[in-house]
């Protein structure tokens, strides 16, 4: 990661819904983190907002207590949280109160000492607040950097961005209003994974794998981003969101567009994400009354039962689409996602099944047919790739057995090395490069795909939700799915060892 910044200028970040969750797990982890690495600016503060009565004290207290379990740090490394701690800050707020605003100012002028600094500000509060905070951030003034320096002001928006078209245009139209676009950083934390960005490495720096990512080598793409956990303590949330708006309008089409996207000429943050909204374009919508056609939807036996899920809920927890990239490349190569809760394993991974050789001459084991290649693009938890191929068994005869050939990022970069997304996410916002965040116009079309599915299944005359029972891969539904294009759901990125086992 990038490691200098230029000048001395004070440089704070603004939490707000700094007493909740994503605060305390994984923002100030991650900036704890980057301070352990030395990669934040010489003069840098946290200040965090919410409505709590915190003091600075008691703020760096509830922060400390859960350090330990969240942030990279070994314990035995020189511990820095004294000196950390010096750096964080917390300002009570009333987020539709105008003076709670003109205060957050007076404090942020105290803390730079009179100079121009550059702040950072970072929404983490329920989306509900998001257009509230902007607005009243415009009317403060603290959008726009001071006159009489070089300091900056951006802002991070977290995401749910919008709950569908409508609302996802209106808060770019309220961010429109009080920040430029040059501004505007919205998260999703998938690109900040090492192996989210290596994808982009993978493809466009070698030169054996582009030649053949296209309809006339690859048969289907699988993009799995399976979890174990439940709903847990999110459900007020989730049950309005769903795993359509939780996953796929987000993390599950920004690893499509990567996977899809034709190489940018430059690496510039406006050409890669041109060719991400290219790709968006070119994907076909499916019409709300194809929902039956394209899609599953489905949900945990026990859901019903989490607090704080409406009895009778039909929010799916379990999703699976079928996608279509309608370009020269992607011409008739379908792309399958899945994602849901509760499932067997937690396990995010793309698949690049290519084609079966046009002839075989030699013989499959008894009972198996001739097993095309695949790569598979192991996101996590065991980060790195898997290249399938067919090889000789020993002996006479020329029997063949699939082999992989793996390459694990914790074997080659050493155990521990791979910073979290947010590492990532935070420091490049600090440095004023969005080239991993999502621009307006993508997160508009991303919702233009989704909305129609959503239309569909709540229609009365949609498929039916399915079930399936914790700690499965998904409902049978999804097997019987991809067997009816005559294909299966692929394990990629497990070892043959655990295989085997
Ligand atoms: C979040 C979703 O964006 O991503 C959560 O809101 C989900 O529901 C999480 O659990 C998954 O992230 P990761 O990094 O654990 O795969």
């Amino acid at each position: 990661m990038e490691a200098t910044f230029a000048g001395e200028i004070p440089t704070t970040i603004i939490i707000f819904g700094a007493s909740g969750d994503l605060t305390r797990r994984k923002l100030v982890p991650a900036l704890y983190d980057l301070a352990q690495g030395n990669f934040l600016p010489p003069s840098f503060a946290i200040m965090g907002t919410a409505r709590s009565p915190y003091s600075d004290e008691s703020f760096r207290t509830h922060l400390h207590e859960q350090l330990d379990l969240f942030s990279r740090a070994q314990p035995g490394e020189v511990p820095i949280w004294d000196e950390f701690a010096k750096q964080v800050f917390y300002h009570p707020l009333v987020y539709d109160n105008a003076e709670s605003y003109k205060n957050l100012g007076e404090r942020l002028a105290e803390l730079e000492q009179e100079k121009a600094g550059n702040r950072l500000f970072y929404l983490a509060t329920p989306p509900q607040l998001y257009e509230t905070i902007i607005r009243q951030l415009g009317a403060a003034g603290l959008s726009t950097p001071r006159a009489d320096g070089d300091g900056w002001s951006r802002i991070i928006v977290e995401k749910p961005f919008g709950h569908d078209l409508p609302s996802a245009r209106t808060l770019n139209a309220t961010l429109h209003q009080v920040f430029d676009e040059q501004q505007i950083y919205r998260i999703d934390h998938y690109l900040g994974k090492e192996t989210v960005q290596d994808l982009i490495v993978f493809r466009f720096a070698n030169t054996i794998f582009e030649p053949v990512w296209n309809r006339n080598y690859v048969d289907h793409v699988q993009i799995t981003v399976a979890e174990q956990v439940d709903v847990a303590s999110r459900a007020g949330y989730y049950d309005q969101a769903g795993v359509m708006r939780d996953m796929f309008q987000n993390h599950l089409l920004q690893l499509l567009t990567l996977t899809a996207m034709e190489p940018p000429a430059v690496f510039d943050p406006n050409a890669l994400r041109d060719e991400k909204v290219k790709v968006l374009r070119a994907l076909r919508a499916i019409p709300p009354d194809q929902v039956a056609q394209h899609t599953i939807r489905a949900q945990y036996r026990r859901y019903r039962d989490e607090e704080g899920v409406s009895p009778g809920s039909n929010t799916p927890t379990y999703a699976l689409v079928r996608l279509h990239v309608d370009n020269w490349r992607w011409q008739g190569v379908p792309f399958y996602l899945r994602s849901g809760k509760a499932l067997a394993d937690k396990r995010s991974e793309i698949i690049i099944q290519f084609k079966c050789p046009p002839h075989t001459l030699f013989l499959a084991p008894e009972g198996s047919d001739l097993t095309p290649n695949r790569l598979a693009l192991c996101i996590q938890p065991d980060e790195g790739m898997h290249l399938r191929f067919e090889t000789k068994v020993p002996g006479a005869g020329m029997t063949m057995r699939s082999t992989d050939m793996e390459f694990h990022y914790g074997e080659t970069f050493g155990a521990g090395t791979l910073p979290s997304a947010y590492e990532r996410l935070l420091l490049d916002a600090l440095h004023g490069d969005p080239s991993l965040f999502t621009r307006g116009d993508e997160i508009e079309l991303a919702w233009s795909l989704i909305d129609p599915i959503l239309e569909g299944w709540s229609q009365k005359d949609a498929p039916a939700l399915v079930f399936y029972e914790a700690g499965t891969w998904g409902p049978p539904e999804a097997d019987a799915f991809l067997a009816a294009d005559h294909r299966r759901w692929h394990e990629g990125c497990r070892s043959q060892h655990e295989k085997r086992s």
